[in-house]
């Protein structure tokens, strides 16, 4: 098959959610209507969401199944079908929002009772700012939640896009019986099964089939009837354009737990889902058919076995075709590497690769070459947009309770900000390491890590500042006069970039008009103009 060809069979998109939306058990039955596995629960999600904080062995546990599922591929009805896995627990928000900077499309899942949630409305503000075409699931429709007006109004005043239902509920709570496909006009029924795919009861293309009766009781179907007509006048159609161009967003209603709504979900997705794209680097629009193969890492995942230091570092096929064995132009370091055992990852199985095409995701076995963003090419200098750290919201100093341990401690704290983890910050006198996060439970992961993998112990200490900001200017004398007013609030990053911690949002504005020609930046995307 040619590169073409290949390209146009995958897609590839993340499932997203505020967690307990459901984002797991749609996956799942993802999995299961796609063929890839037979009962509900053989995979299992990075959830890190229900560990205290203290439960380590669980984060551990977790951590480790995460590799399996941080790509699920399987093929279905001729389309390889992608699906990166982003963690739910809002501590690891970092990761799903560069995840997202390597998918083509996502499938939000909303909760039909709790309607749009805080993170709900951060990723989405992520797509936004992508363009990254979205389909919503509203899941939980087996519950008493919203009324599905009320739902499609708060998601269009909430997470200000258009959206259109492409299926419609039959009836709600205990009398929900499935959906009706308002574009095919088609309904199918299943009966409910939580852990396979369940038996398909009827398919009609007539809403006044008698038999519909039977299946969803009188009171549903008339019901049915009525909104129907209203839909179709109250909504917009389905807009493809506007669909791939991320500002118009099909809807879906359903019970991921009950398997209803999933299988249109699934086949309607093959059907509208964009193949994988052009990808802007800095230097230039990359398009998926060109013959050079580039790509880039957006997840570094450490091995799970402390004895062997290896990571696998995720990286995205953007053009070209991957070979395994061929070397490639690792443009940060300057170095052609090659590698001879790329993993590949169908379902819950992780096999070694010959070759991968845009939109795949191959794992490559790594002793410490790569750092999340690194792009590889067959030699050009290209750096890919979108794949940014963000500023820290917690910033914690490293204190070392093992003085003989120093050297491991370094390596540990080193190698894990490398993995996108977390970030460190040095601060002179006395090379002061600090750790900066976008959530608490990392701190705990760390700490957990540093003792287990590289046998150092530590512990952190409060730091009074909520943001770090690189800074960069034209103006050096600026730079440095403000760096002389805030010697203790000035830190540098792992490229000895200067960073400043702000005690509030109000210092930070403070700090920009009083140094009005430094800049503040809040990612690390400056990295690359430069
Ligand atoms: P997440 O990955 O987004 O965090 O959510 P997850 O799929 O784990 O689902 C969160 C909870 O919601 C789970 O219950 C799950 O069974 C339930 N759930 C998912 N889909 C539906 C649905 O369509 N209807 C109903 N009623 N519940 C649903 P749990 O009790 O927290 O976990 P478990 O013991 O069932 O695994």
């Amino acid at each position: 098959m040619d590169l073409k060809e290949e390209i146009k069979k995958r897609r590839t998109f993340a499932i997203i959610s505020h967690p307990d939306a459901g984002k797991t058990t749609l996956t799942e039955k993802l999995l299961l209507f796609g063929g890839a596995i037979q009962t509900a629960g053989a995979v299992r999600s990075n959830k890190i969401r229900k560990t205290t904080t203290s439960d380590f062995m669980e984060i551990e546990k977790q951590r480790g199944i995460s590799v399996s599922t941080s790509v699920m591929a399987f093929d279905f009805n001729g389309i390889r079908v992608n699906i990166l896995d982003t963690p739910g627990h809002k501590d690891f928000a970092e990761d799903t929002f560069r995840t997202l900077s390597a998918v083509d499309s996502v499938i939000l899942v909303v909760d039909s009772v709790k309607g749009v949630e805080e993170q709900t409305r951060k990723l989405m503000e992520v797509c936004r700012m992508r363009h990254t075409p979205v389909m919503i699931f509203i899941n939980k429709m087996d519950r008493d939640g919203l009324h599905p007006y009320d739902i499609l109004d708060e998601l269009e005043k909430e997470l200000n896009i258009a959206v259109c239902p492409y299926t419609w509920p039959i009836g709600s709570g205990k009398h929900f019986r499935g959906v009706y496909n308002l574009f095919k006009g088609d309904i199918e029924i299943f009966a409910p099964d939580k852990s396979t795919v369940s038996e398909k009861l009827l398919s009609t293309k007539d809403i006044k089939d008698p038999r519909l009766i039977e299946f969803v009781g009188e009171d549903n179907i008339k019901k049915l009837w009525e909104d129907i007509d209203l839909v179709h006048n109250m909504f917009e159609s389905f807009n493809m354009s506007l669909y791939r161009e991320g500002y118009l967003a099909p809807l879906f209603f359903g019970s991921a737990l009950n398997n209803f709504g999933v299988l249109e979900l699934l086949e309607t997705f093959l059907e509208i889902a964009p193949c994988p794209g052009p990808l802007n680097a800095i230097q230039r629009e990359v398009q998926p058919e060109e013959e050079q193969l580039t790509g880039f890492v957006f997840k570094i995942h450490a091995n799970l076995d402390p004895n062997h230091r290896d990571r696998i570092a995720f990286l995205r096929i953007c053009s070209g075709r991957f070979e395994r064995n061929k070397f490639y132009y690792h443009t940060r370091l300057s170095k052609k590497i090659r590698f001879s055992s790329p993993a590949s990852f169908m379902a819950n199985a992780k096999s070694i690769v010959d070759e991968a095409f845009p939109g795949d995701v191959v794992g490559l076995y790594d002793s410490g070459n790569f750092k999340i963003g690194d792009t590889l090419t067959e030699g050009e200098s290209l750096y890919f947009k979108g794949v940014p750290s963000f500023s820290p919201e917690i910033l914690r100093e490293v204190i070392n309770l093992d003085p003989m341990k120093t050297k491991q401690l370094e390596k540990g704290v080193w190698q894990m900000t490398d993995e996108g983890v977390a970030q460190l910050f040095m601060q002179q006198p006395g090379n002061r390491k600090i750790i900066g996060t976008v959530g608490e439970l990392q701190y705990e992961v760390i700490r957990f890590r540093l003792e287990h993998e590289y046998g150092a112990k530590c512990s952190f200490s409060n730091l009074p500042y909520v943001k770090a900001c690189w800074l960069t200017t034209d103006n050096s004398a600026e730079l440095e006069a403000f760096i002389r007013r805030k010697p203790g609030a000035i830190a540098y990053d792992k490229e000895n970039n200067p960073v400043f911690f702000a005690e509030s949002e109000w210092m930070l504005k403070l700090a920009r008009e009083n140094f009005p020609s430094i800049k503040f930046h809040e990612t690390s995307d400056f990295k690359l103009r430069t």
